[in-house]
This record gives structure tokens, C-alpha cells and sequence, in this order.
């Protein structure tokens, strides 16, 4: 060390030294060559880094604990993660056992309401009739529920297929499922719908139309419901109208909401319209409602044709 701080002028370097008392303790020493009336001589500063070495130390159990509170938190953020994809395996698993056990149970009852029409005791013709009435319509209900849970759980996975769609068969096809409803309440469906073809996913289509044609008649108690399809050059535009309760406008704003019910009592999910602005939007397409109260409401939705 002496001989650098010769050669070369001056040394710095870190250096344990002993007190007078015995004890160590860190230091930095300066080294410096000093000329002075023709002879060499070395002045030596001292310093006591005690308190420096600490603060360092310090850091660098903090860096330490920090790396290692950092490695719990990973750990515990990938266990969080697996236990999420778990529970949306499970989810997977147990939406398909619940098609299973809600739909197939039910498929059977409403096909044996049917034949049992025919079943009737001489005599009792129009109660018998109006009790299977009774029991297809809550029984229809329930498959309702049961298919927009089903279309609203499966919603994120599926990408809508591209096939060549009649928009008038889909339309028409949700037409004769709301008939007979709308009879047996004493509402008139009208239909009003001319040939447009376009790409994409017809199923989903008709779910998406199906939900506001259940809606425009389980919320008109009198007057009529109409549907309109329209085939322009870029697009199709499929309007429902309805002459029932109608909503406020911050009711028709939340409507697409998930589980949004204006009336929590009434029948529903309250799942429809997600699952339709879902699908409508997963075309490319858009919604909207105009509604007044008391009045009644117009959903229009806008299909680009994507040919
Ligand atoms: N045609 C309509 N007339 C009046 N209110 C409506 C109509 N369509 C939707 N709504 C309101 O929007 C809410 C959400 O509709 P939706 O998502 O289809 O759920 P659900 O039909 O299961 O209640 C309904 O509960 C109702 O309050
Ligand atoms: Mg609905």
C-alpha cells in the first residue's frame, strides 16, 4: 500500500483497523505522498466508515428482503392464477353437467305435454287443456332460463362462425317461437321482414333476435309487437317494437348490464341483452333502444353483411 502512494502520489483504499481499545471497525485510508524541505513523507487520513458500512448494510438486506418478498408474491400470484384456471375448468365442468341435468329432464317433459293433449278425459276437455297449457308455458320458461344461462356462461369462448345466413329464416324462425306467447296474453306479433343474407353465425343470430322478441312480449301486456327486418347494401338492421311498459332513460341505459333488472321481480335473468349486444357486437355490428315509458320501446340492432 506505502509503495503505491510512493510510486504513483496516492492510495485510497477501505482497511480494518483496531482501536486502542482492541476493537475493529471499517475505515477508508488516504494515502498521500508529501515532499516536504527534500524528504519523502506519506500523510495518512483516516476516516471511520462505521456508520457508512451500516447504512449500506442496511440496503442491502432491504434489497434483499425486497428480492425476496418479491419471489413470495410471484409464488403466491401463480398459485392465485392456477387456482382461477381451476375453478374455470370446474366452471367448464359444471356448466356441461347442468345442460345435462336441467335440458334433457326438461326436452322429455315438454315433449310428453305435447302428446298429452291429445290424452284428454271425455268430459273435462278445456281443463285438461288449459292445465298442459299451463304447464308447457312455466316449463318453456324454464328452458328459456336454462338456455340464456347456458349462451351467457359460453359467451367469452366462442368467436361467431361465418356462414351464410338468411337474416329472414332467422327472423321468421324467432317469429313462430313467440306466437303462440303472444296469443295466450292477447298482444298481436306482427312481422315485417324482407330476403338479406349475411355472413355470419346463424345460431347466435337467432339467440340474439330471440332475446328481444322475449322481452318485447313479456313486457307488453297490451297492443302489438313488431319485428322489422331490413336489408340495406352494407348492413341488415333488425328492429323490435313494442307498445308495453317501456323504461326510464337511465333504465334503458342499464339494460345491457349483466343481471340488470329494471323490475327485480320480474321473470328473467336478466342476462339477455348482455348476451345479445355480446353477439351483435362479436359480428361487428351495434345496438341501441329508445324507450318511453308507458309507451313502449324500439331495440334496433345494425348487422354489417360482411359479403
Ligand atoms: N322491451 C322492453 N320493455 C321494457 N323493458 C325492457 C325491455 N327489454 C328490456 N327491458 C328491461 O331491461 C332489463 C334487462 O333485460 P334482459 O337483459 O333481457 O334481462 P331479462 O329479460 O332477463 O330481465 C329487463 O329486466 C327490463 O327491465
Ligand atoms: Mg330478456
Amino acid at each position: 500500500m506505502l509503495n503505491i502512494a510512493m510510486k504513483t502520489g496516492s492510495n485510497f483504499f477501505e482497511w480494518t483497523h483496531r482501536r486502542a481499545d482492541g476493537t475493529d471497525f471499517p475505515a477508508t485510508v488516504l494515502l498521500t505522498r508529501v515532499n516536504l524541505k527534500g524528504k519523502t513523507f506519506i500523510q495518512a487520513t483516516v476516516r471511520d466508515i462505521t456508520e457508512q458500512k451500516r447504512a449500506e448494510d442496511t440496503i442491502k438486506n432491504y434489497a434483499l428482503n425486497l428480492e425476496s418478498e418479491v419471489k413470495r408474491r410471484t409464488t403466491e400470484l401463480e398459485m392465485e392464477k392456477r387456482k382461477v384456471e381451476g375453478m374455470s375448468e370446474m366452471k367448464d365442468e359444471f356448466i356441461r353437467n347442468v345442460t345435462h341435468e336441467l335440458k334433457t329432464p326438461l326436452s322429455v317433459v315438454l315433449a310428453n305435454l305435447t302428446l298429452l293433449k291429445d290424452y284428454s278425459p271425455v268430459g273435462r276437455e278445456k281443463d285438461w287443456t288449459k292445465l298442459l297449457d299451463m304447464m308447457e308455458r312455466n316449463a318453456s320458461r324454464l328452458n328459456h332460463s336454462v338456455n340464456q344461462i347456458l349462451s351467457f356462461s359460453r359467451l367469452n369462448e366462442i368467436t361467431p362462425k361465418r356462414e351464410r345466413t338468411y337474416l329472414n329464416e332467422v327472423v321468421d324462425s324467432v317469429y313462430q317461437e313467440y306466437l303462440p306467447l303472444a296469443v295466450a296474453k292477447g298482444i298481436s306479433l306482427e312481422l315485417d321482414i324482407e330476403p338479406v343474407i349475411v355472413m355470419g353465425d346463424r345460431e347466435m343470430l337467432a339467440i340474439a333476435v330471440g332475446n328481444l322478441a322475449s322481452n318485447a312480449v313479456k313486457f307488453t301486456e297490451k297492443g302489438m309487437v313488431r319485428i322489422i327486418l331490413r336489408g340495406f347494401r352494407k348492413s341488415a338492421t333488425i328492429t323490435v317494437e313494442d307498445t308495453g311498459i317501456g323504461m326510464r332513460p337511465n333504465e334503458a341505459k342499464r339494460a345491457f348490464e349483466q343481471f340488470y333488472k329494471a323490475n327485480p321481480s320480474a321473470p328473467g335473468t336478466g342476462v339477455g341483452l348482455t348476451v345479445t349486444k355480446e353477439i351483435v357486437e362479436k359480428h361487428g355490428g351495434e345496438i341501441g333502444i329508445e324507450s318511453k315509458p308507458g309507451k313502449g320501446s324500439t331495440v334496433t340492432i345494425i348487422i354489417p353483411r360482411g359479403i
